[in-house]
């Protein structure tokens, strides 16, 4: 079946919110070094454009996570397909994620990053859609609350299409 996109948020909306993100979070930890975690694969495109607009010291990393399908879903394992590189001890980490859902994922994932001694773990995230929640999560930096849609752009995808868009759009069946 073809799909249509409608765009939700503009190129220009994005780059801007991203811009005052980048400006609070490098005010937010005035003085000290930020280590920011990526989950892959949607949140590379938003971390890379996070990162060019924080005026403090940066490094990154990677992590690629999958949810184990049937049961065990709805209790939020995932397994972790990539692990990141490097050690957590004593930095101050934000998880750099393209959207949160259910909150199923960052739940645990927060959790588990949280046992590995870092200074602390914040989350930021582009998006958030909140009805969709089923795990509290708590979103320190958030680019745009959206509706309950299925979006794809800027990282998020559609059968792995779309990723590339510099757009947020909502992908239509008609
Ligand atoms: P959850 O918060 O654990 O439900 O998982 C969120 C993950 O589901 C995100 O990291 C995305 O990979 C994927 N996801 C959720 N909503 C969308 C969407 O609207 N478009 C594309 N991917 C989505
Ligand atoms: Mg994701």
């Amino acid at each position: 079946m073809a799909e249509r996109i409608e765009v939700l948020l503009t190129e220009e909306e994005v780059d801007k919110r991203i811009q005052e993100i980048g400006e609070q979070i490098s005010r937010d930890y005035a003085g000290e070094k930020v280590h920011l975690v990526c989950v892959l694969k949607g949140g590379s495109f938003f971390m890379c454009e996070l990162a060019k607009r924080i005026t403090l010291p940066v490094s990154i990393d990677f992590m690629s996570v999958s949810s184990y399908g049937g049961d065990t879903k709805s209790s939020g394992v995932v397994r972790i397909v990539k692990d990141l590189d490097e050690s957590l001890t004593g930095k101050h980490v934000i998880v750099v994620e393209d959207i949160v859902d259910s909150g199923r994922t960052l739940s645990y994932l927060l959790d588990m990053l949280g046992s590995r001694g870092p200074e602390d773990v914040k989350l930021c995230t582009l998006l958030d859609k909140p009805e969709r929640r089923v795990v509290d999560v708590k979103v320190d930096y958030k680019g745009f609350e959206i509706p309950d849609e299925f979006v794809v752009g800027y990282g998020l995808d559609y059968d792995q299409k779309y990723r590339n868009l510099p757009y947020i759009g909502i992908v239509k069946f008609d």
